[in-house]
């Protein structure tokens, strides 16, 4: 009996040992190899770095992706998500990567791995009166965000700002905006540019950077065994034409980091 008790006990606690493991082990590149497809997670309402044409999800980051999975040899299978939870599913070990123009910062390099960036840009403000555009402009405002983004965690910085209405998707920032709820929207450059160019009867004016960054894909913390193999196919596709192929189309010239 006693010799039952502790075999079982024994079976319990390999059983959730296993349970840990599974859970926290990322899959190395040999297992997505093998298996043929990476998944892949971005968030599908960022254009145009990662959206909806239709059904269809595209767009500037969708097709890098795309670009480094073909040099990586695995296909993708691709995974949308609120932005929010992106980066926990990559500690969840739900998907092998994300991609959704997130900046490298300090405190999520303490949560996942970042690859090498697939571009640089930075937060800009927006705002359809011409009078503000730079960070002390902000003050007595009321800015709109997307939540979970850097464009927060700057304007916070920014003395004086009146309010900040955070919103689950950026796209939502940009109607407060239209709609003059808020005076100004601070946002990725590269869209901005794009939403300056659709949205003209609107009036929105860029103004000055917040601050800059550096974007690039994430997997989960340590698997650098996949961060490395994502480097080797960005550095590839950086080197034969493709990047600056795909680059052009969306954007009318490179984007990379300089
Ligand atoms: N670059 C910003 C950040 O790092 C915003 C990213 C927003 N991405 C998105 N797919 N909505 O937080």
């Amino acid at each position: 009996m006693k010799l039952l008790q502790t075999l079982t006990r024994r079976a319990v606690f390999a059983a959730a040992l296993l349970a840990l493991a599974v859970q926290a082990d990322a899959r190395p590149f040999e297992a997505i190899k093998k298996d043929g497809k990476m998944v892949v997670a971005t968030e599908g309402q960022f254009a145009p770095f990662n959206f909806f044409q239709g059904s269809k999800l595209t767009g500037f980051e969708v097709d890098v992706a795309e670009a480094l999975a073909a040099k990586m040899g695995v296909k993708i299978e691709w995974k949308t998500i609120g932005f929010d939870a992106l980066l926990t599913g990559l500690q969840q070990d739900r998907w092998d990567m994300v991609i959704a123009s997130h900046g490298i910062t300090d405190e999520r390099s303490k949560a996942v791995t970042f690859a090498d960036p697939h571009y640089c840009s930075g937060g800009v403000i927006v705002a359809k009166d011409a009078a503000i555009k730079s960070a002390k402009d902000l003050a007595g405002k009321v800015v709109a965000v997307q939540v979970g983004t850097t464009y927060l965690e700057n304007v916070k910085k920014v003395a004086g700002v009146k309010e900040v209405k955070t919103f689950p998707q950026d796209t939502q920032s940009r109607a407060a905006l239209q709609t003059g709820k808020v005076d100004a929207w601070v946002t990725d450059k590269f869209l901005a540019m794009t939403a300056v160019k659709e949205d003209a009867k609107f009036g929105f004016k860029i103004g000055d950077f917040l601050f800059v960054e550096r974007i690039a894909p994430a997997v989960s913390k340590g698997n650098t065994a996949l961060a490395g193999e994502i480097n080797k196919a960005m550095k590839a596709i950086m080197a034969d034409g493709t990047y600056a192929k795909i680059s052009q189309q969306w954007f009318k010239e490179d984007i990379r980091c300089k």
